[in-house]
């Protein structure tokens, strides 16, 4: 139980890879602060976590809104009362025609996958900081490789590692690690939902067009939120307390350059 007596505040963690994270930390010892909207799915994961004989709190909000990020910090700083590490995973982002793409399209991308993020770490930065706590944000290979079919996707991923490198400089001062991972496709319901629009579209079976987004990003498979969730386990471990301001591409060889 390597995280055993730590908090960690997982955003997004009511599905997909913001869940994945929640169950893993859970298992290696962690204390779970969970927040999403969906208050029923996260009173679920919160449910299974005590099951296992673990803790958990799940708190449902709109991460978009302005005061939700401190709302959620003072709720932590006054119970649990302290706080280790967070996670800053949630995130969508439109896809789609650049020219089609609206202000409010942009707007919204940013106001959940950057802004919310940048008022999380503010918000929770002393508490980091009175802990030698650990930072570490979910943003995408997209980053990296930025296509014109993903605009606000790729411009918010890599402003996330941008971020990432700022605040592990701040970190150095204060005592916090902070780093970033890029994935590349994981199996989660945004993805399930491209593909189902993908069959349908060309008629084709399930496996061929799984195949076909893994050919067409570069990657050996589709990754899965234990993934994701054994990587973070590993950075906010003692193992990994070395890592700082690193952006790790998670990718199954989707990047091909250094
Ligand atoms: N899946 C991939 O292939 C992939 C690849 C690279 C990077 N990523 C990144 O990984 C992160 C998680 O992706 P995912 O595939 O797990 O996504 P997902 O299945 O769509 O889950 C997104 C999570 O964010 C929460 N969320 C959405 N809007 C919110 C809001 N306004 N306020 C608070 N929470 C909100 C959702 O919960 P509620 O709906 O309950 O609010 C959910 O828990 C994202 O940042 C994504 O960009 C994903």
């Amino acid at each position: 139980m390597e995280l055993a007596g730590k908090v960690a505040l997982v955003t997004g963690a009511s599905r997909g890879i913001g869940r994945g994270i929640a169950l893993g930390l859970a298992e290696a010892g962690a204390s779970l602060v969970l927040t999403a909207r969906d208050a029923k799915a996260l009173d679920e994961i919160a449910g299974s976590i005590r099951a296992n004989g673990g803790n958990a709190l799940a708190l449902a909000h709109d991460l978009r809104e302005m005061n939700v990020a401190q709302a959620i910090v003072s709720r932590v700083a006054a119970e649990p009362g302290h706080l280790d590490i967070l996670v800053n995973n949630a995130g969508t982002t439109k896809r789609g025609d650049f020219a089609a793409l609206t202000d409010a399209d942009w707007q919204d991308g940013f106001a959940l996958k950057f802004f919310a993020h940048v008022r999380l770490a503010r918000a929770a930065w002393p508490l980091l900081k009175a802990r030698h706590g650990s930072l570490v944000t979910i943003g995408g290979t997209s980053g990296r490789k930025p296509t014109a079919g993903f605009t606000i996707g790729s411009s918010v991923n890599a402003a996330c590692a941008a971020l990432t490198k700022a605040l592990a400089d701040l970190g150095k001062r204060d005592g916090v690690q902070v780093n970033c991972i890029h994935p590349s496709l994981v199996d989660t319901d945004r993805q399930r939902g491209r593909i189902r629009a993908e069959m349908d579209r060309s008629g084709r079976p399930e496996a061929e067009v799984r195949a076909q987004f893994c050919r067409e990003m570069g990657t050996t498979r589709f990754g899965t939120p234990q993934d994701v969730a054994a990587l973070v386990g590993f950075i906010v471990s003692k193992r990994g307390s070395w890592l700082q301001g690193a952006t790790i591409d998670l990718d199954g060889g989707e990047i091909p350059v250094l």
